[in-house]
């Protein structure tokens, strides 16, 4: 055997989208915020002493929509001014009524042990919700996610395709596939 890393492990469910323009990127971003504010409400009152977190991790080339969707996110969740990329701070941080939002870009890692330097690790381990850029750059001591965004550039637009890698991110996929996104299919 050549190869001896771990393999990725297997999505639980995925599904994917075309999306032809921003609109239907900032469509898509709505959809999961939606979902995302509907399981942060109820699980903090409910299920208060569990675990209540969300980890997406964002793959796709330079400049193929992922700080974009997570802009669209965050507006759509009620932040307000300037969302600002945070490719050159490595982290920018939100809080929206009592939930905290944390956009991580790892491009400019060249080190795999970065981001446990930076002391992120804690950031993970806590309630709110994580997006991540470029997560492939910290190596495979992060945790897995929740859910895993692709971008692809398809024609003049993009492709979006969702992973799953828990039970939650499971249950997310299949409240957007019952969404009925316009151009969606699986
Ligand atoms: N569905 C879409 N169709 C066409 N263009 C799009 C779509 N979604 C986003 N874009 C455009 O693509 C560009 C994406 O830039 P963005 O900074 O979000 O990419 P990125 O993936 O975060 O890049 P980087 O890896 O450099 O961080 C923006 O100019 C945006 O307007
Ligand atoms: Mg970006």
């Amino acid at each position: 055997m050549s190869n001896l890393q771990t393999p990725p492990p297997e999505p639980l469910a995925s599904t994917a989208l075309y999306l032809p323009d921003e609109a239907a990127t900032e469509q898509l971003a709505k959809a999961l915020s939606d979902i995302f504010s509907h399981y942060f409400s109820n699980s903090y009152e409910k299920n208060s002493g569990t675990e209540k977190s969300a980890k997406v991790y964002l793959r796709g080339d330079l400049g193929a929509g992922k700080t974009t969707f997570v802009r669209h996110f965050l507006r759509a969740m009620g932040v307000k001014g300037r969302i600002k990329s945070p490719t050159y701070t490595l982290l920018e941080t939100y809080k929206v009524s009592s939930l905290y939002l944390y956009h991580f870009d790892f491009y400019r890692f060249t080190d795999t042990e970065e981001w446990h330097e930076a002391g992120f690790r804690e950031n993970l381990g806590e309630d709110a919700i994580v997006f991540i850029e470029w997560a492939d750059k910290a190596g495979p001591g992060l945790p897995t996610p929740d859910l895993e965004l692709y971008l692809r550039y398809e024609s003049a637009g993009r492709t979006a395709q969702f992973n799953a890698f828990s039970e939650k991110g499971k249950t997310w996929i299949t409240k957007l596939i019952h969404r009925k996104m316009p151009t969606g299919d699986q």
